[in-house]
């Protein structure tokens, strides 16, 4: 399937958890899909140097910054489209919270609107192997979704970068030899 053909036109939003300085390179890589991505991360002394390194864009897509522990304002987050992902990892550095793992990934999907949406990811913090087995050619049914490797793959080369379609399993025809 095409990244451009499993995407329809209607506002978008992305959601970049544990994002600490990683802001402009996001948007720019995300500017063909959404609208606005809203960056999250736990650290509040980040939000003025978020700003400055917005000050000269001006969208689309929009910026917007939500601080706290993901865990928690997650709530806050109404719809999700896209979830981006990366260069976290559970140890000194990283936030430790497996934001791909089945404790907490549930609650990132129950945002993402009932058409499905993507996830674009480097497999940071994913446990069980479903970042694995999200990608192989079978792909994952988990949580009631449907988790498939896009066929148009446009950030792997340079970014390492994996697009993910999302669907729900109610709609998307099943996936065999799990
Ligand atoms: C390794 S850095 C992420 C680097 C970034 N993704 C990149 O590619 O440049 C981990 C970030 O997670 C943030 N963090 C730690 N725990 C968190 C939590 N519970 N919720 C949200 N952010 C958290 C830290 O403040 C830090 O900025």
């Amino acid at each position: 399937m095409k990244l451009s053909r499993c995407w329809k036109m209607r506002p978008r939003v992305a959601f970049y958890p544990c994002c600490h300085l990683d802001i402009l390179e996001p948007l720019a890589l995300l500017a063909p899909y959404v609208d606005e991505v809203i960056f999250c991360d736990i650290n509040a002394a980040l939000l003025s140097r978020w700003r400055k390194s917005i000050a000269s864009l001006s969208g689309p897509p929009s910026a917007s910054f939500l601080i706290g522990d993901v865990r928690q304002v997650i709530s806050s987050v109404k719809e999700i489209d896209i979830l981006f992902y990366r260069g976290d990892s559970p140890g000194e550095d990283g936030s430790g919270v497996f934001v791909l793992g089945d404790s907490f990934l549930p609650f990132i999907l129950e945002r993402f609107h009932a058409d499905g949406g993507l996830i674009i990811t480097d497999g940071s913090n994913s446990r069980g192997s479903n970042f694995e087995r999200m990608i192989r050619p079978n792909g994952l049914a988990k949580h009631g979704w449907l988790f498939r490797k896009c066929s148009d793959q446009p950030f792997v080369e340079k970014h390492r970068l994996h697009v993910i379609d999302v669907k729900s399993a109610r709609s998307a025809q099943p996936i065999k030899n799990q």
